[in-house]
Formats: structure tokens, C-alpha cells, sequence
């Protein structure tokens, strides 16, 4: 089949990639002129595994780019509508350019042709799509459809060619069922995942839950791990005797400084504003947000009761990405944490494996280096910020040399804690008892 993405950010460079990659003729287009120039030479405008080897496997041939639309949507049976809808300050998400995109849809061609809304977008956003075509005077030969996407940065790639499930809302025309069941086919015949059709409000509504839930259970965890450390447990033994209940699980109960990234904050914001206009009370997800947030100053917090004063000091960090396995840095929690080590007047020397680059834009105070040894040596504490599998292997002793003194202050809980009392390091970390000169403190 000929696909048509439109919009060549994570969402749309992924699903077209991955489109190609089943078989599907992809063409993708986005007005960022600079963008296609490297998509034209096989290369991702972003870090994400797997997904410079889709490229330079089907680019040019299953897979090219467009610097307009009309060139993309050529002989396309759908196309997918990916761009970006950026938070507003009131928590709504623009729309402009899912409006923006529609139109140029609707004003190139007449179809046949599925209109797929990708992009995040709030409920009854597929309506008002609807409501353009019928302006145009270009439906039931445009129609609409819209197929929410549940990619984690990082593994994006095989979260798309391996998805738990897939979303898909129609107006109920049973060509636009087909054609959507027809791109998807090779994935579902596959991976045997569950192709889930349903109607336009209730696959939006799907991706707002689904997100919102997923940040409720962090900042749940993150709250219960506040208990932990006032009553002396240890919340990775809570976890544990929580996730065993299949009704739980185990994901997305890792406690630390919490969630960060494109889609939590805004996505959880967003749906409360969109519950508010229902007049539905969904203010649970206020706490959610807010807990969220504080997650990032207890750190700090932490960082001033092993340090006592930031003044004069040198504070190593390891990781600035918002997780790892991605070079974003969109309300990474690292920013905020070293802005306010720095303002309280530490010196901040700081590694990633793959974010530092783009860091030094966004903390210019900040020493950025190229490895994590240069990060700790001679400095009065390590705080680690991003779970890094290589900060995960580090050599604990080589990194208690290289450190003036041996003070780490944990955001994602890397090391057990049992291992470094024994080392002799001074450890503190989220729910679970703080180390202190190597003694356990309960
Ligand atoms: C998320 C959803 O997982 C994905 O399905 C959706 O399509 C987009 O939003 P992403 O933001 O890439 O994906 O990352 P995710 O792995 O979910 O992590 C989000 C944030 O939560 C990260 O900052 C991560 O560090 C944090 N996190 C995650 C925790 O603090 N604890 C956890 O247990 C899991």
C-alpha cells in the first residue's frame, strides 16, 4: 500500500520507517526543510535505536520524503497526520497544525484517501478533522480515521514493529476498517497483537488514559517510597510484593525523581483540562502532577543533607536525557535538579552518553564532558539523574577513588543499597534507607 505521513518527527520518522519495513510504500513529508536533507541522506534528525538502520535500509527505494504535500500524498490510500500539538500555558494542546495539515490534505487531493489522525490530540479532535472535510466538500471520498500511538522513546522502533496493541477509531465506513486492517496486517499476523476497532472518541480517549494511568502509578510509587523513607522500609521490597499481583504488574513502579519527557507532563495536563470541560473531576491527577514535580527538589534536598553546603562544591552528574536510550530533553528532570544545585551556587560537571550535545543550550553554566570518569573526578559528590545501563555497570571503586569524597545521591535508584554500605560510600537514594559512611541508617 502507498502511505503518506505527514510530519517527520518521533511519531511520523517511525511509523513511516516502520511502514516501509512491512512492506508499504512510504512517502513522508515535513516543512522542515533542514530535517529532509538529512532524512534524504538516511539519517535521523534524533537518537533512537534501530531506527538509522530502517532508514538507511529502505530510504530511496520503500521509503522517501517530500518537501511538499502533494508529492506525498501521490497514489496514497491513507494518510497519517503526525505533526506536533505543543502545549498551550492554560494545559490545552495547540491544534494549529493538525488543523494546518488537514486542510493542505484536503485542498491537494479528493481521495479516496483515510485521513489517519496520529499526532496526540484531545477528544472530539477526529470530529472536528470530520467537520473540515465536510467543509471541503471532500468526505465520504476523504475520510477519517484516527490510530493513537503508544511509542517509548528509546524503543520506539520496536515498539512499533511490536506493539502490545492496536488502536484504531473509525466513523464507521467499513472501506476505512479494511484499509486500516490492510496496513496494519503483516504487524498483527506477526506479533498476534490485538487490532482493537473501535469508534473516534474512545481511541482518543484511550491515549490520554493510558499515559495519565501510567504517570499516576509513578507518582504513586513515588509517594509510597516518601513513607518508606519516614518509617525506615524499603520501597524496591514494596514494589516487589506489589507487582507479584498480576492485578499491578511490575511497570512503571520504578521510583526516583520522577517523569519527565514529551508526553507525560503534557498528556497528564491536558487531560485534566480536557475532564474539566466535561465537567468531570479528575483532580487526582493534580496531586499526580504535583508529586511529580516535587520528586525533582527532594533531590536537591538530598544533595544538601550529604553535602551540607553547595557553595564551593563540585557535584558530578550522570545523565541529563529524560531516560535512557533517548537524547531528549524535553522536561527532563536533570535540568531542573542542576539549575538548582548551580543557583545554590554548586559547580555542576555533567555526562550523558547521548544528550550532552544537545545540554549545553539548555544549562550554560553547566560543565558538559565526554565521559562519566572526567564527570566525578576530584568532585565532592556523584548524583546520577538518568539510569544509564553504563552508569548501572559502573566500577564502584574506581568511582570512590576518582571522588574527593564518597557521597552519591541517587535519583533512579541504580546500585542496592546493601552493596554500597559495603563499599563504605555515603548513598542516599528514593525509599530505601539512607548509607551513611557505609552504615545502613533504619
Ligand atoms: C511514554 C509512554 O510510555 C508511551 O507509551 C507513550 O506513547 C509516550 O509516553 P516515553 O515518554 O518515551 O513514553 O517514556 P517512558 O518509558 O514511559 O518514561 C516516561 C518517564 O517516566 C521517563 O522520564 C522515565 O524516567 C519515567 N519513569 C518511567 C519513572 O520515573 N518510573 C517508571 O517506573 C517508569
Amino acid at each position: 500500500m502507498r502511505v503518506a505521513i505527514v510530519g517527520c518527527g518521533h511519531v511520523g520518522l517511525v511509523t513511516g520507517a516502520a511502514f516501509a519495513e512491512i512492506g508499504h510504500t512510504v512517502v513522508g513529508y515535513d516543512s522542515d526543510r533542514a530535517k529532509l536533507e538529512l532524512l534524504a541522506r538516511g539519517e535521523a534528525p534524533f537518537y533512537e535505536p534501530g531506527l538509522d538502520e530502517l532508514l538507511s535500509r529502505h530510504n530511496g527505494d520503500r521509503l522517501t520524503f517530500r518537501d511538499n504535500i502533494a508529492g506525498a500524498l501521490e497514489g496514497a490510500i491513507a494518510a497519517f497526520i503526525c505533526v506536533g500539538t505543543p502545549s498551550r500555558s492554560d494545559g490545552r494542546l495547540s491544534l494549529r497544525y493538525v488543523e494546518q495539515a488537514t486542510r493542505d490534505i484536503t485542498q491537494t487531493t479528493d481521495g479516496p484517501l483515510v485521513l489517519v489522525e496520529k499526532s496526540t490530540v484531545p477528544v472530539h479532535t477526529a470530529q472536528r478533522i470530520l467537520a473540515v472535510l465536510r467543509e471541503e466538500g471532500k468526505f465520504p471520498a476523504i475520510e477519517v480515521a484516527t490510530n493513537p500511538e503508544f511509542l517509548r522513546e528509546g524503543s520506539a522502533v520496536r515498539d512499533m514493529l511490536e506493539p502490545d496493541r492496536i488502536v484504531v477509531g473509525i466513523a464507521g465506513n467499513g472501506e476505512t476498517e479494511r484499509v486500516m486492517r490492510e496496513l496494519y496486517a503483516p504487524i498483527v499476523e506477526r506479533t498476534g497483537c490485538e487490532f482493537i476497532l473501535t469508534d473516534l472518541e474512545t481511541a482518543e480517549i484511550t491515549k490520554h488514559a493510558s499515559n495519565s494511568f501510567l504517570a499516576m502509578k509513578i507518582s504513586f510509587i513515588n509517594a509510597v517510597a516518601r513513607i518508606c523513607e519516614k518509617v525506615g522500609a524499603d520501597v524496591d521490597s514494596v514494589v516487589r510484593g506489589m507487582s507479584l499481583d498480576p492485578r499491578i504488574g511490575p511497570h512503571h513502579l520504578f521510583p526516583g525523581i520522577g517523569y519527565g519527557g514529551s508526553c507525560f507532563p503534557k498528556d497528564v495536563s491536558n487531560f485534566i483540562v480536557q475532564a474539566e470541560e466535561f465537567g468531570v473531576d479528575m483532580s487526582f491527577l493534580d496531586s499526580v502532577r504535583r508529586i511529580n514535580t516535587e520528586q525533582r527538589s527532594l533531590l536537591v534536598s538530598k544533595v544538601q543533607r550529604a553535602l551540607w553546603n553547595f557553595e564551593g562544591k563540585t557535584i558530578g552528574v550522570w545523565g541529563l536525557a529524560f531516560k535512557p536510550g533517548t537524547d531528549d530533553l524535553r522536561d527532563a528532570p536533570a535540568l531542573d535538579v542542576i539549575k538548582a544545585m548551580e543557583a545554590e551556587g554548586a559547580h555542576v560537571r555533567a555526562y550523558d552518553p547521548a544528550a550532552g550535545a544537545a545540554a549545553k543550550d539548555e544549562l550554560p553554566r553547566t560543565e558538559i564532558v565526554a565521559d562519566a570518569h572526567t564527570a566525578i573526578e576530584g568532585a565532592d559528590a556523584l548524583v546520577v539523574l538518568t539510569e544509564w545501563p553504563e552508569f548501572r555497570e559502573a566500577d564502584l571503586d574506581r568511582v570512590k577513588e576518582a571522588l574527593r569524597r564518597p557521597v552519591i545521591v541517587d535519583g533512579r535508584n541504580v546500585w542496592p543499597v546493601q552493596r554500597m554500605a559495603e563499599l563504605g560510600f555515603t548513598y542516599l537514594s528514593f525509599g530505601r534507607p539512607d548509607v551513611v559512611l557505609g552504615q545502613i541508617r533504619r
